[in-house]
């Protein structure tokens, strides 16, 4: 039996590296991962709650128009029940626009290197992916930041959906205010942007949007954000699209797994928006980490560009799976991207400074020239 063509060239499902058995295979005492971008903090009081209060209704199906989840997310976002839809992680609702948008031969535009699912949702949609290079952020630095001109030239009618990944996932920067107008302003109404805001609570730079906020007035623009990263639910698969155009909200909603998002899932949702302040305080620290790694990593002669994100970006180039399978071998995994970088996320300072003592070795062994395996 053979899966059709575009499923056959998918690569192939490798699961990541468990610290645990890591560890044991090493015969260290502990592993770290510092790959996924979860945050490192157990799941929010208020979450173990709901979640035990709901376990008891387990043998029904969820509500599968998370009525509850939704309400609440248009009451802390100030709009309109209609203009929201939950999924099943913000990947689900991203495969969810393709089906909705994108007939065969259509175009899904978006910036590379980027979120690594758009290529192979397009791929899967039988879509043609228009990948535009990122572009250095700073003078003779790597590529690492979106070139929303060059984005928009590439937008022709063929074009079903734009992917704005903000802040860039794996390289951590953000598009400023002005220039994210710019580009919205000239894409047309035939293509819809698609704002994948999934690390948007750690953005501390006031001159980055908040979506939300340029979603308003204009009707082919979404926004894609979830509860797997700052609200600590990545085990439980729940995210959210907010359009300002109700039916862009209805087209996903019809392409919905019907029951995807579990029960567990929308009362720990719905618990964790009610500990937005405890969530607040979690990303500060998380934030004032972001920036004693980057420090950290600068100080030691790394090029590594200003995240509003969980996790910092080493454009290594060359040699980055060799120094990151040296550092799986000293217990830290991280996620290298082969021939690019690695992204790492941020950890606790504990687990921080577990990365930065591997990186040494792994530096001191091989210089930062040529760092190999
Ligand atoms: C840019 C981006 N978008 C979407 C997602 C999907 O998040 P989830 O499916 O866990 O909600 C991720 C997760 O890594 C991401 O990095």
């Amino acid at each position: 039996m053979s899966a059709r063509p575009a499923v056959q060239a998918l690569p192939a499902y490798k699961p990541g590296r468990n610290p645990a058995d890591l560890a044991r295979e090493l015969g260290v005492e502990r592993a770290v991962k510092l790959a996924s971008n979860e945050v490192a903090f157990p799941p929010l009081p208020a979450v173990v709650q709901a979640l035990s209060a709901t376990a008891g209704e387990t043998h029904r199906y969820p509500d599968n128009g998370a009525a509850v989840l939704t309400a609440a997310l248009a009451a802390h976002y100030g709009v309109a029940p209609e203009q929201v839809v939950p999924g099943c992680g913000a990947v689900m609702l991203c495969q969810q626009l393709a089906q909705a948008f994108n007939d065969p031969g259509t175009t899904i535009a978006f910036a590379w290197r980027s979120f690594e699912m758009y290529p192979l949702l397009a791929q899967v949609a039988g879509a043609r992916s228009t990948q535009v290079p990122l572009v250095p952020g700073t003078p003779g630095g790597s590529p690492d930041t979106h070139d929303l001109d060059a984005l928009a030239d590439a937008v022709d009618e063929s074009t079903r959906l734009v992917f704005v990944c903000n802040p860039n996932n794996p390289t951590g920067t953000a598009v400023r205010r002005a220039a994210l107008e710019r580009f919205l302003d000239r894409v047309p109404e035939t293509a819809l942007v698609v704002l994948d805001e999934a690390y948007r609570e750690f953005v501390a730079d006031p001159d980055v949007p908040d979506g939300l906020e340029l979603v308003r007035g204009r009707s082919n623009v979404a926004v894609l954000r979830t509860f797997s990263k700052a609200w600590g639910l990545a085990g439980l698969r729940v995210g959210y699209l907010v359009a300002e155009d109700p039916a862009i909200a209805d087209a996903v909603r019809r392409t919905h797994v019907p029951f995807s998002v579990s029960s567990l899932a929308q009362a720990a949702a719905v618990a964790a928006l009610g500990s937005a302040d405890e969530v607040a305080r979690r990303v500060a620290a998380v934030v004032a980490e972001r920036d004693r790694l980057t420090a950290a990593l600068r100080e030691r002669g790394l090029e590594v560009p200003d995240s509003q994100a969980n996790f910092v970006w080493l454009p290594l180039g060359e040699p980055t799976a060799g120094v990151a399978a040296a550092l799986e071998s000293r217990g830290v995994i991280t996620r290298p991207f082969a021939g690019d970088g690695i992204r790492v996320t941020v950890g606790t300072p504990e687990e921080d400074d577990l990365f930065l003592a591997a990186l040494d070795a792994v530096l001191d062994t091989v210089g930062t020239g040529a760092p190999v395996a």
